[in-house]
């Protein structure tokens, strides 16, 4: 068997985008263990900046993905169905955690850098609404970690499964 693939630019968004967040994910759950200083501010500069990265992504391939749909499916209609739910539901987090992120950074007194370019923020120095936010991106945080298990999961059944679905997602 030999299904369709996504096309080039696709592919390349969906690995650089999945090491990126496989990287914040462990940044973020390190990060916040470090004692001030140095390191702990050079590691949330280069969060955010991955963050923010994975935003412009992540738009840039939804733009991609308008106008170029998925190759059609050749596993069932239920794998189907459900693999779709998750990838809307992972699309969802790759918008919501980078804005919640944004939008709580935005509520401190310090500038948001994009790897070292200062950006506008959205907010003033409030603590209340830095809070609101980080337990936001937090939840969307959680969530998404979820929902990249049982991707992982899907993308291990077809390894097992030997269903060709994988190499919809690798060049060449
Ligand atoms: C390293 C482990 C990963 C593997 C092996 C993998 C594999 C795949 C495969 C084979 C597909 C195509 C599935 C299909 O068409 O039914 C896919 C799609 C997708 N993956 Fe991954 N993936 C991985 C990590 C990630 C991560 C970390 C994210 C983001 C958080 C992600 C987000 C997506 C999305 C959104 C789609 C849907 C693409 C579309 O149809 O627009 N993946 N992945
Ligand atoms: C997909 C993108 C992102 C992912 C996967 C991600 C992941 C994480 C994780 C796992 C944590 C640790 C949460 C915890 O304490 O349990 C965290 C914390 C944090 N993230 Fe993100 N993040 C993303 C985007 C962003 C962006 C764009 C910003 C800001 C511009 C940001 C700012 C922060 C800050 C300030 C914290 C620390 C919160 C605290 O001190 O409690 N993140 N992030």
């Amino acid at each position: 068997m030999n299904p369709p693939r996504y096309t080039l630019p696709a592919i390349a968004l969906h690995w650089a985008q999945a090491i990126i967040v496989l990287w914040l994910l462990w940044l973020g759950w390190t990060m916040t263990d470090l004692p001030k200083g140095a390191e702990r501010s050079a590691a949330y500069a280069l969060h955010k900046s991955l963050g923010l990265l994975t935003l412009l992504l992540v738009l840039l391939r939804l733009g991609w993905r308008q106008r170029h749909p998925a190759p059609p499916s050749v596993v069932g209609a239920w794998p189907e169905r459900l693999a779709r739910l998750t990838h809307y539901l992972l699309y969802a987090f790759l918008l919501l955690a980078p804005l919640a992120g944004y939008l709580a950074s935005s509520f401190t007194p310090y500038a948001i850098k994009l790897f070292g370019l200062e950006i506008p923020k959205a907010g003033w120095p409030d603590e209340s609404l830095n809070a609101l936010f980080k337990q936001i991106h937090q939840i969307a945080v959680w969530g998404g970690a979820g929902l990249i298990a049982l991707h992982l999961l899907g993308a291990a059944k077809h390894i097992v499964q030997r269903d060709g679905m994988l190499r919809r997602m690798l060049p060449g």
